[in-house]
């Protein structure tokens, strides 16, 4: 009996579910002995406390298309694993004991950054641990693709695109903000695919004067209104000599809500111009992953199976310079994948006249 246990960890986003399905398909219909699927509830949580159920071929079928994920999922911060919980628990004793008890041959996780660096930590703990990459954020290191990203950007898209009609009927300065945590491939990819005058990336910070600059340009050559993707980590060049714990004060004692309307307030006050914000937030992260999601992560999920089938363990799988990889755990975690600022996209957006703001 080969018996598998899964969960899904972190923020959502879309295809997980059509991972797991991958991942359900391949092993089934190529194991020489019979498989059980455990589905671990709400992540990391339902391992601890053992909260899960078997999974049956009923529960993969039509799921291909369909956003968040069967299982549910939760933030398990990894820098408080090894703190007992409010009765006192052991997590990583939990874990290890739901996983043993259940004689599991071992564990699928799909996750992000923090959820990898907890699949390290057991895969270091003697568990049989493969990971597949989720996030909309595009950050983790060993992989050029996550699953959700594709659909994210599609989405912030469509957000981008549809204020244009809006701020041109207004003659406004619209700044989108975009979501990607601490790096800016989501803001970056869709600021460009929807037209963005103006890109802020957490890797460029920005002079507020060269965001004026640009504005003020546009209106001289008769453009009636800017449109600004802003990254919700993005952060002035001010604020980058700060140090973090200053730089996190400012931040908890700031009146504006985020970066974005800190960024509005400075516009308006430099230009008089009327400014409004769009955050699209985890409308994101939801609804059904685009054609392209499905496909990647389907085969994130035949590889995963491919590497349990021949007992390969403690890897990720990735996507490198066009091909599947396996990456060992220990290199993917506690690091993040970042735009490079010198990367050829960055130099061909700012050759067709895109600014940001550095
Ligand atoms: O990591 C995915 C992500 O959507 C980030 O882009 C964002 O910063 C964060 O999660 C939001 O987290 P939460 O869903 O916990 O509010």
């Amino acid at each position: 009996m080969l018996r598998i246990g899964m969960l899904t960890s972190g923020g959502d986003c879309q295809a997980l579910n059509a991972a797991m399905r991958g991942v359900f398909k391949t092993v089934t219909k190529n194991s020489k002995e019979p498989v059980e699927f455990y589905g671990f509830e709400d992540g990391y949580k339902g391992l601890i406390y053992g909260k899960f159920r078997i999974l049956t071929e009923a529960d993969f079928s039509n799921i291909l298309t369909v956003g968040g994920t069967i299982l549910g999922t939760s933030r398990c911060p990894f820098k408080t694993i090894r703190e007992p919980d409010e009765k006192g628990l052991d997590k990583v004793a939990a874990m290890k004991q739901t996983y043993y008890k259940l004689q599991l041959n071992c564990l699928v996780m799909l996750g992000g950054n923090g959820s990898h660096k907890t699949a390290n930590l057991l895969s270091e703990e003697g568990l049989n641990v493969v990971t597949l990459p989720k996030t909309i954020d595009n950050d983790l290191w060993g992989t050029d693709m996550t699953f959700g990203f594709q659909s994210a950007v599609d989405i912030a898209t469509r957000a981008i695109d549809e204020i244009h009609t809006t701020a041109s009927s207004h003659g406004r300065v619209f700044i989108v903000e975009v979501m990607g945590h601490k790096v800016g491939w989501l803001p970056l990819n869709a600021g460009l695919a929807g037209g963005a005058d103006i890109i802020l990336l957490p890797e460029i910070p920005y002079d507020i004067k060269k965001v004026v600059d640009v504005i003020e340009k546009r209106d001289r050559e008769g453009h009636r209104f800017t449109i600004i993707a802003v990254a919700e980590g993005a952060i002035s060049k001010e604020d980058a000599k700060l140090s973090k714990k200053e730089y996190k004060k400012k931040l908890a004692n700031s009146k504006f809500p985020s970066v974005t309307y800190e960024l509005a307030d400075q516009i308006f006050r430099e230009t008089g111009r009327e400014v409004r914000v769009t955050v699209p937030g985890h409308v994101q992260r939801g609804g059904a992953p685009v054609a392209y999601d499905r496909v990647f992560a389907s085969r994130l999920g035949a590889e995963a199976a491919s590497l349990i089938l021949k007992g390969e363990y403690g890897f990720m799988v990735g996507y490198k310079n066009r091909e599947m990889v396996k990456v060992p755990l220990s290199e993917v975690a506690g690091k993040l994948k970042t735009v490079d600022p010198n990367a050829r996209i960055i130099k061909e957006a700012k050759l067709m006249g895109v600014s940001f703001g550095d």
